[in-house]
């Protein structure tokens, strides 16, 4: 172990998840791979899946999941005997990249074949350049009897968007205005080159067939872990599979005796979770009206539930940067590898209650808290867990790990952190929180 751990005894975490957390990244290159390894783990795990469309029969002591429109998944155990409430996690699993549209080659002087694309999310395009690049995603293919999607992963550094170089643009490190439709579309290969035969082919169709795709860049490299004791990881899309690792890992793990746990894994959280499938929609509060339902709840006895339930939204939080020290709130400061953060902001749900209530929790369970605020004058993102009490309203906290560099394609944070989260979210979900009176909770 070559990693003093922080605030807590060297060897008091085993490190094991590093690996496995950038093998959880690795298969899951777009919001469609994670909800399909989430599928793989869950299945793997025992779960049974169901669909929205089929009646549902659920079985005391089982585990069950389904998935919405490919790209978002809610996982929740069913309790041996009747249940109270819910214990919710939910990350997303979507991360900003670049879409490539349909038709996409342009040929330039009939001697390279760029892609167009647009943007998907907030992101920070100047980083996407001289780094090689996959494209994966689905593809919606003819059948005899109708239409299907098939998973699509080229695997393979495929394409890169070169940038210019500072003798054709001496302003370059004075900062530069990107535009999407010119500076960013990435070179695929000669004047020939089709791109969507090179997907279908991958994908074992024929290009003729594919009647319409959701197709993204993704970069392919492997996490890493740096630093002068390996305190740090850098990986593409911290933001947000690092909380939905955790939140499965967690999940698995975690036996409640009285609540239904739920791992609710969102698509498009990146651009503004209004869809079928995102935290904006009617996909959690369908999922535990049926729960309920299956269960032969009464109405009163499903609002009881709803009330009595606990819902982390789980997010990454920005750590203080070294070069840029005073972009933090002068006091509610996070660092890597210091804990877990609980986010506060008007645009987050977290109030003095919940957040005292999972700070609680954590305590419980030495697993060191930090909190962050935005700095007044620089309003930061939102996320989920307010847009999702729009649709089911229980009490929630926003939380998240600290990490740099938010939405780079390689974004960095602290190794002892997942461990940190891991636990936190083990304990959450092993945690009945029961209300009896307005803001008095009692957890164990
Ligand atoms: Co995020």
């Amino acid at each position: 172990m070559s990693i003093p751990a922080g605030p807590e005894k060297e060897g008091r975490f085993t490190l094991s998840y590093t690996e496995k957390l950038f093998d959880f990244i690795e298969s899951s290159p777009t919001a469609c791979h994670t909800v399909e390894t989430l599928r793989e783990i869950l299945l793997g795990a025992g779960f049974t899946e169901l669909y929205e469309q089929q009646p549902w029969e659920l079985e005391p002591g089982n585990g069950y999941f389904t998935a919405r429109s490919m790209t978002s998944l809610i996982a929740f155990r069913y309790p041996k005997k009747g249940f109270h409430a819910f214990s919710i996690v939910a990350p997303h699993g979507d991360a900003p990249c670049f879409k490539i549209k349909e038709s996409p080659e342009i040929r330039v002087d009939g001697r390279y074949t760029k892609l167009n694309t647009e943007v998907y999310g907030g992101m920070q395009l100047g980083l996407w350049t001289d780094r090689p690049l996959s494209a994966a995603g689905r593809l919606l293919v003819r059948t005899e009897r109708g239409v299907r999607a098939v998973l699509c992963d080229l695997k393979r550094d495929l394409f890169l968007i070169p940038g210019l170089a500072i003798h054709m643009n001496r302003e370059v490190n004075s900062g530069v205005k990107l535009d999407p439709q010119k500076d960013t579309l990435p070179l695929l290969g000669g004047e020939e080159a089709d791109f969507l035969r090179l997907a279908a082919e991958s994908a074992g169709v024929r290009k003729e067939d594919v009647l319409s795709y959701d197709l993204y860049a993704y970069n392919r490299a492997r996490g890493t872990v740096f630093g002068e004791k390996e305190e740090f990881i850098a990986a593409p899309k911290l933001d947000d599979l690092e909380c939905a690792f955790s939140a499965v890992t967690a999940f698995l793990k975690a036996e409640n005796p009285e609540n239904v746990t739920v791992c609710a894994v969102f698509d498009n959280e990146e651009i503004g979770s209004m869809t079928r499938q995102g935290a904006d929609s009617s996909f959690l509060s369908d999922v535990l009206a049926r729960v309920c339902h299956a269960s032969g709840l009464s109405e009163e006895e499903k609002l009881r539930a709803v009330a009595g339930s606990f819902l982390l939204s789980a997010d990454n939080a920005h750590a203080v940067h070294p070069n840029y020290a005073d972009k933090s709130d002068p006091t509610n400061r996070c660092y890597l590898n210091g804990g877990v953060a609980v986010k506060h902001s008007t645009r987050y749900a977290t109030d003095a209650v919940t957040a005292a209530v999972f700070q609680r929790i954590c305590e419980k369970a030495e697993v060191p808290t930090q909190t962050y605020f935005n700095r007044s004058d620089l309003p930061g993102g939102s996320t989920l867990g307010n847009l999702s009490n729009t649709h089911v309203s229980l009490p929630t906290v926003d939380i998240g790990l600290p990490q740099l560099s938010m939405h780079s394609p390689y974004e960095t944070a602290g190794r002892l952190d997942v461990e940190y989260m891991v636990r936190a979210m083990s304990a959450f979900y092993s945690s009945v929180i029961s209300c009896d009176r307005n803001n008095f909770f009692e957890i164990c």
